[in-house]
């Protein structure tokens, strides 16, 4: 709030929240900043509606961290598939006692299905990946039609509902914004949907996730296991999920990159250059 009153552009992060009552909080004669040149693409933390409703105008920075997102994703899925944190765990407490044909088996992923729920810049990019680096079949769902250079040189395949994602999936990776329509999309009864066996993936936003229901659902082995990057409420994780060792938890890595961070950087330093000279914004957010 005295930012807001002091600054001409506030560049914030994902953890700063910005919502209706910091705004209600500063009277608007005192409001000095104008413009809020997220550093990220994704602006769940900022209300767009109270942010315009005071005049000031949001850009993100998209395109500078798809690939990084996508490589965050698939080492996710894969230190899930194969148990990599338990294994690392394992060593460093001095629990391994030397290798057994059966010690901490996990799953294969060549030709096992990837369902992709968001199929945009970051949703492809894990697609591509899974289908020509790890040899899975990718479904996915979109909100929107997909075009065709998106798509081009895979066998990827759009499922017509959400409910045939849930159903075909091995794998369900998560790539889809937090809206009010995407906001506890995976509740209890749409976890019930997958398969005993699925692997969960998460590096989009945390609250597209029930996560105390996640929880049950992994404790009674409805699911076999979830790999997650970002939480509900960051940085407290649910403490249910803690306890589990069929979950990857993650500090939400997905961008950290020095080369991607420095990209994003750049991107948000261009929109306060447009800002300041008075030129169109690049990466306008519209409401
Ligand atoms: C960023 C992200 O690190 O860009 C996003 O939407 O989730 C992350 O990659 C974070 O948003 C920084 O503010």
């Amino acid at each position: 709030a005295a930012l807001l009153a002091w600054a001409d552009v506030l560049c914030p992060t994902v953890t700063d929240r910005l919502d209706a009552a910091l705004f209600e909080a500063l009277p608007a004669a005192q409001q000095t900043t104008r413009l809020l040149a997220n550093f990220g693409v994704g602006f769940n933390h900022i209300d767009l509606t109270a942010a315009h409703a005071r005049g000031l105008r949001v850009t993100n920075t998209p395109g500078v961290l798809t690939d990084a997102t996508a490589e965050l994703t698939i080492a996710a899925l894969l230190a899930l598939a194969r148990r990599l944190g338990e294994g690392e765990r394992r060593v460093r407490a001095g629990r391994w006692h030397g290798w057994a044909p059966t010690q901490l088996l996990g799953q294969s992923l060549t030709g096992r299905t990837l369902g992709v729920f968001g199929f945009g810049r970051i949703g492809a990019a894990v697609a591509r990946r899974a289908e020509l680096g790890l040899g899975m079949r990718v479904r996915y769902l979109n909100r929107s039609p997909v075009a065709a250079s998106v798509v081009k040189g895979l066998e990827a395949a759009p499922c017509t509902s959400l409910d045939e994602l849930l159903a075909v999936s091995d794998v369900l990776s998560l790539h889809c914004p937090s809206t009010p329509e995407t906001r506890g999309l995976l509740n209890a009864e749409r976890l019930r949907q997958l398969r005993p066996g699925t692997l969960l993936v998460n590096t989009a936003r945390g609250d597209l996730i029930d996560e105390a229901a996640l929880a049950t659902a992994l404790s009674n082995g409805e699911l076999a296991g979830a790999a997650l990057d970002v939480h509900a409420r960051e940085p407290v994780v649910e403490p249910a999920l803690l306890t589990l060792e069929n979950v990857v938890l993650l500090p939400h890595l997905g961008s950290a990159t020095a080369a991607t961070r420095e990209a994003m950087g750049r991107r948000a330093a261009l929109n306060i250059e447009a800002f300041a000279a008075g030129t169109p914004l690049p990466d306008l957010v519209r409401g």
